[in-house]
Parts: structure tokens; C-alpha cells; sequence
């Protein structure tokens, strides 16, 4: 049946609609931003750290590289015949070396702005670049702060873009309000804290995910988060030679990101069922869920664990959905979920409105651009807006009759390609064309084998 359905050419994709309904439990692959900070915070602790069920997605091998380049020795671990299990050597806070060539950080906003805190406290030069997507997000936002502890730190474009060049070293604290609610901000400074001389206090007006505060925590490294009456969060990060970085071990839970399009198949699919296992349910995380029961949705959570984050399985069934207006609070919680959230928004009865969203025009993609984009092309009424969109929802969309081909693009954001992959499945009588899909590996290389195991019951 995948033959039918999934028909691959080069770098596109032809779909064709789902039947019969679905039960089915799945699992999905480790969470890309632990998987990260698990790379970056293993190679400074002093010792082997010991991590299994690592992303191997496109992004997380780039990390991976990074810090063998940076002198760590990270090897897989092999245990039980994973693949996923790796050991990392990690060389203590001061112990990475000065690259010999540019690091590359391939698509990823997390490794580029995180590491650039790392490189801007050692005390050596180095430069990063990536792929054309990449390096056409914004860096000022963490150049602003570097720069103001003293990092030297400049960008192409008049520090707008990478490539970016750096020579760290000599950093002091600072008292920080991050102006944008960014996790990948937040955590850039809090790792420049690590080597600053003196406490470093950061502020955030709304919390964002909290996966560095959690693993430096684990790891025993002095670092306190307070709740201050005016709401946010502030965080204060002990300085240089107050605090020491210890090994750990850990493993890490499913992506929730990569179950959100699972979920929205077995919601959106007449006649299905879905159990996502062991998957990371962090509260800064989860708001789609939330966003989902406000719209009727039949999805539950049970937490099964809380090392090294809450986690747990989440059950999702058909449901009839109708439009809600998503709470501008949710959204950081919510923010990479906006292109499935958009297509179930599409198929639900009434508007969404979805505003306070900004940020999705500096994703790997202009993401309020290319949900438009797409779902217009799929006969949704859809009406942009500056910070989000506006969604006129109809169920009776699924039984679209369009002999003609539709052709959609990913414009080269994976998040999009496996957005329009799932509208595609859900269009009964559809015949979409997806453009670029190989992105679908910056996140989520085992994407179609799970949705063959869907589709082939
Ligand atoms: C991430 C933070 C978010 C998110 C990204 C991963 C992280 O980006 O969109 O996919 O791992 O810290 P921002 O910090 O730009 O909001």
C-alpha cells in the first residue's frame, strides 16, 4: 500500500490520500534539543558521559562533528546493537581545542547560537557557517549580548548573518533581558556565563523551554531559576571557577516535535488510533497539546518517568475539531508545532487565529510565508497576517475532488515538508506533489518508515 500512497522522485514526492483507518503505537527518535545539549554539556564535563537513544538526525551529526573537531572524543557506545548510544570523553570547561577550518553547523539555529556561547568563552579563535538557510537567520540576537561581555564576535552583513567569526576569551557577567522568547538565546548566554567572571543573571518575560537549566542542573552546576512576582523567569548562572560540570548519564525521550505530525494524522484520519511512547512531555513544550483540547481533540497524556525530563506516552483519536483562537501565552510553547497545528487547523469547523507568533518569519524557513503558501494552494482559506494567520477551518475539505496535480513546496524547511505530507495523506482524494524533501533529515531521518508502518497496516 506505501507504493501507492508514497511515490518518491529525486527530491519530491507524490501523495496520494489515506483509506481505511489506522491503530497503531509508535515511537519516534530522540528529542533534537536535548540531543544537542546532551553533545555540547557531556564534552565540557570532566569525565564520560554516557547518553543512548541520540538523534541522528542531520542536525544532531552536526553537533556530534562539532565537538570532535573542537578535540572531544565521542564514540558510539553500541550497546545492545544501537546505533543511537554514544560515549563522550568530555574534556572538563576548558578543555576544548582551537578548530583547524570552519565548523559547520549544517541547518541548525540551536548548534550555531548555543556554541557560539561556548566559543566566545575560550580563549581562542574560530569560525561557523552552514547551509544557505542557515545562514540567512538573524545572529544579532546573540551577538548583542556576547558582545556585551566582552566577546569579539562578528557576522557577514554587518553582524546580521553567519558566517560568523569569534575570538573568545576574557568574558564578564552580565544582567541580561532577552528581548525575543528564544531558548536558543537564553541558552547562549547561560553557556558564555559558565566562563564569565562573575554571576550572570537572565531574564525572561515569557519562559521558554528550560532543557539547558535542566541538564546543567543534573549535572550538578550552581545555577537557580526563580519565578519574580512580575511573572517570567530569572535565572542567575555561578561564573567562572564556581562551579564544575559533572558527567552523567542519560537517556533521551522521543522528539515531541516529531510525534506532533503522528498525532495529527490519528486525529485527523477517520477511524484511528495512535499511542506515541516514551516521548518528552517538558510543560514549555507540550502547549500543542493544549491548544489541541481547546479545539475538542480526544488526546491524553500519561508520564511515565522525570529523567532526565518528564516523560511519557500520548494517546490521540479521530476527533471532530473546531477553531479556537490559540492564547498568544501558548505560543512559545507551541512554536515549532505551528506548520501541523495549521493543517489540523485547516480540516477543524471555524476559524483559528493564531498571533504573537513573529518569530515563525525566522525559522529554517518563513514559515507564516510557506503555510500560506501551501495550504492556499490546497484550497484553504487562509489570510495572512504580520505575526500569525487566520484560518477559515472546513472539515468537508478532506473530500476535495481535484483531478489536477497539486504541486507544494518545503522551501527547504523540514517542518513544512512533513506538515504538507500529512495534509496530503489526509486529502482523500488528493494528488499533491511535496517539492524538497530530502530537509526532512535536518530533523526526522526515520519520518517515512514510520509513516509506511501507519499506512502498510
Ligand atoms: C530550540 C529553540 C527554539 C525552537 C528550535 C529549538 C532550542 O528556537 O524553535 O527548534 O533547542 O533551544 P528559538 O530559541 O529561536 O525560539
Amino acid at each position: 500500500m506505501t507504493k501507492d500512497l508514497l511515490e518518491f522522485k529525486q527530491d519530491k514526492i507524490l501523495i496520494k490520500g489515506l483509506s481505511k483507518g489506522f491503530s497503531a503505537a509508535i515511537e519516534v527518535p530522540g528529542d533534537k534539543s536535548i540531543s544537542h545539549r546532551a553533545v555540547m554539556l557531556g564534552s565540557l564535563a570532566a569525565g564520560k558521559s554516557r547518553v543512548s537513544n541520540l538523534s541522528l538526525s542531520r542536525d544532531n551529526l552536526a553537533t556530534v562533528a562539532a565537538f570532535r573537531k573542537l578535540g572531544i572524543n565521542i564514540k558510539k557506545q553500541n550497546l545492545n546493537g544501537s546505533p543511537k548510544d554514544f560515549v563522550i570523553e568530555g574534556a572538563g570547561l576548558y578543555g576544548l581545542k582551537e578548530p583547524e577550518s570552519v565548523i559547520n553547523t549544517a541547518n541548525s539555529g540551536t548548534l550555531t547560537r548555543l556554541l557560539a556561547g561556548i566559543l566566545a568563552g575560550n580563549d581562542f579563535f574560530s569560525v561557523m557557517s552552514g547551509d544557505k538557510y542557515l545562514n540567512s537567520r538573524p545572529m544579532r540576537r546573540i551577538i548583542e549580548p556576547l558582545s556585551l561581555m566582552g566577546a569579539k564576535i562578528t557576522g557577514r552583513n554587518k553582524n546580521a548573518y553567519p558566517p560568523l567569526a569569534i575570538s573568545g576569551g576574557g568574558l564578564k557577567s552580565i544582567f541580561y533581558e532577552v528581548p525575543v522568547p528564544s531558548a536558543q538565546v537564553k541558552s547562549c548566554v547561560m553557556l558564555a556565563a559558565l566562563f564569565a567572571e562573575g554571576d550572570t543573571v537572565i531574564y525572561e518575560k515569557k519562559e521558554t523551554r528550560d532543557h539547558t537549566e535542566n541538564l546543567l542542573k543534573l549535572q550538578g552546576y550552581p545555577v537557580n531559576v526563580d519565578v519574580p512576582v512580575s511573572g517570567g523567569s530569572l535565572i542567575t548562572v555561578k561564573g567562572r571557577g564556581r562551579g564544575e560540570l559533572k558527567p552523567f548519564n542519560i537517556s533521551i525521550p522521543g522528539d515531541f516535535s516529531s510525534a506532533a505530525f503522528f498525532i495529527a494524522l490519528g486525529i485527523l484520519h477517520k477511524g484511528s488510533e495512535i499511542t506515541v511512547g516514551n516521548v518528552l512531555l517538558n510543560d514549555k513544550r507540550t502547549g500543542f497539546i493544549k491548544a489541541l483540547k481547546m479545539m475538542g481533540a480526544d488526546v491524553n497524556l500519561a508520564v511515565t518517568g522525570e529523567i532526565p525530563e518528564r516523560t511519557g506516552d500520548i494517546k490521540a483519536k479521530y476527533s471532530a475539531l473546531k477553531g479556537i483562537t490559540v492564547p498568544p501565552e501558548l505560543v512559545p510553547d507551541m512554536i515549532d508545532e505551528f506548520p501541523i497545528f495549521s493543517v489540523i487547523a485547516s480540516f477543524a469547523e471555524g476559524k483559528t487565529t493564531v498571533t504573537g507568533a513573529k518569530e515563525l518569519r525566522v525559522k529554517e524557513s518563513d514559515r507564516i510565508k510557506a503555510i500560506v503558501y501551501n495550504l492556499k494552494a490546497l484550497g484553504v482559506d487562509i489570510k495572512e497576517l504580520e505575526d500569525g494567520f487566520e484560518i477559515n477551518g472546513n472539515p468537508d475539505l478532506k473530500n476535495r475532488r481535484e483531478p489536477r496535480l497539486t504541486a507544494l513546496n518545503s522551501f527547504g524547511d523540514h517542518r513544512i515538508a512533513m506538515s504538507m505530507i500529512i495534509a496530503g495523506l489526509i486529502l482523500k482524494n488528493g494528488k499533491i506533489e511535496i517539492s524538497g524533501i530530502r530537509c526532512i533529515n535536518t530533523s526526522f531521518p526515520e519520518f517515512f518508515d514510520t509513516v509506511s508502518r501507519l499506512i502498510n497496516q
